[in-house]
């Protein structure tokens, strides 16, 4: 699902998040790997509040696995816990309710202290469209659907899914906006399929994949595309795959519009490999491992 974001979209949208927000103890912020800032909410923070929150980087198979070590330690420097899973294959499911067990673990352990037994967590999926919320709320729910409508707090019936012994999981997602006003960001949803091809011009998000990929990924650009060493320009590249491929218009010219189309939808469908598009700072890469997804 794609959904253009207007204002009226992005207060309504805020709205119902923050009712949701009542009912739990723990958000799930679930993320993009290849992308976690440019597939995060812009006013997250301000919206969770104080809110506990576990940074889930879905989609982890399509990451460069060594960036993604990186974003995690990079949260886990800022005081933040992220793990990263594969939802569609449902990798890595049980470090979810781990990590809300750690989160919770401190409140928890007084209330034992005071004599009282511990209730489950209560979680939410939030998140930007396309970013795996269904895929996930799926892969957690199995049959384990439970309605709890009468719960105190409950307006109108929730589902509540139960996820292993400690954890419920609402049942629908809180969806948010992307970050649309930059550029950038823009061209990193596109590539990711996180955006409608037709909000930005496809040459314009070919030739930035195609610099991007050939900067922070010489070796998978040159196994790609063996486009002579020469271009270095997306358009150049652009030129050189249409004539290559025989990408014509009527004129007989290099039809731009066919070759982009095919980046694109390569670099989405993982022809390139692994590749990630937001990397955390130089100094949290030099440590980083690989993370199996
Ligand atoms: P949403 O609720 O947040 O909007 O996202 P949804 O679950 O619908 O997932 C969007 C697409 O991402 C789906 O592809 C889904 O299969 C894919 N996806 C979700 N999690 C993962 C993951 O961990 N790894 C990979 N590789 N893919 C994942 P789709 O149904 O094919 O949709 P589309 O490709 O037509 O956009």
């Amino acid at each position: 699902m794609t959904i253009q974001w207007f204002p009226g979209h992005m207060a309504k949208a805020r709205r119902e998040v923050t009712e949701k927000l009542k009912l739990v103890d723990v958000i799930f912020e679930l993320v993009d790997a290849r992308i976690p800032v440019s597939s995060s909410n812009p006013m997250l923070e301000e919206i969770i509040h104080q809110k506990k929150r576990v940074i889930i980087l879905n989609k982890a198979d399509m990451a460069d696995e060594k960036v993604t070590q990186a974003w995690i330690r990079h949260f886990k420097e800022k005081g933040l816990i992220a793990v990263a899973v594969n939802s569609q294959q449902g990798k890595n499911m049980h470090a979810i309710e781990k990590a809300a067990e750690a989160l919770m673990a401190e409140k928890f352990a007084r209330l034992r202290e005071r004599g009282m037994r511990p209730r489950a967590i209560r979680a939410m999926i939030l998140g930007i469209p396309n970013v795996g919320k269904s895929t996930l709320i799926n892969r957690l729910a199995k049959k384990n659907i439970a309605k709890t409508g009468n719960k105190p707090g409950v307006t109108k019936a929730q589902q509540w899914i139960k996820v292993g012994k400690a954890l419920e999981l609402l049942d629908t997602p809180g969806i948010l906006w992307p970050k649309f006003e930059d550029q950038e960001v823009g061209y990193k949803l596109a590539l990711t399929g996180a955006i409608k091809d037709d909000l930005l011009n496809m040459e314009d998000i070919a030739g930035f994949g195609l610099t991007f990929i050939h900067t922070h990924y010489p070796n998978q650009f040159q196994q790609w595309n063996q486009v002579a060493s020469k271009s270095d320009t997306g358009a150049e590249w652009l030129k050189e795959i249409a004539e290559r491929k025989g990408f014509l218009d009527r004129y007989g010219e290099a039809d731009y519009g066919r070759a982009a189309e095919l980046v694109v939808r390569e670099i989405r469908t993982q022809k390139v490999g692994r590749l990630s598009f937001d990397f955390p700072e130089k100094e949290e890469m030099k440590h980083a491992e690989n993370v199996d997804c």
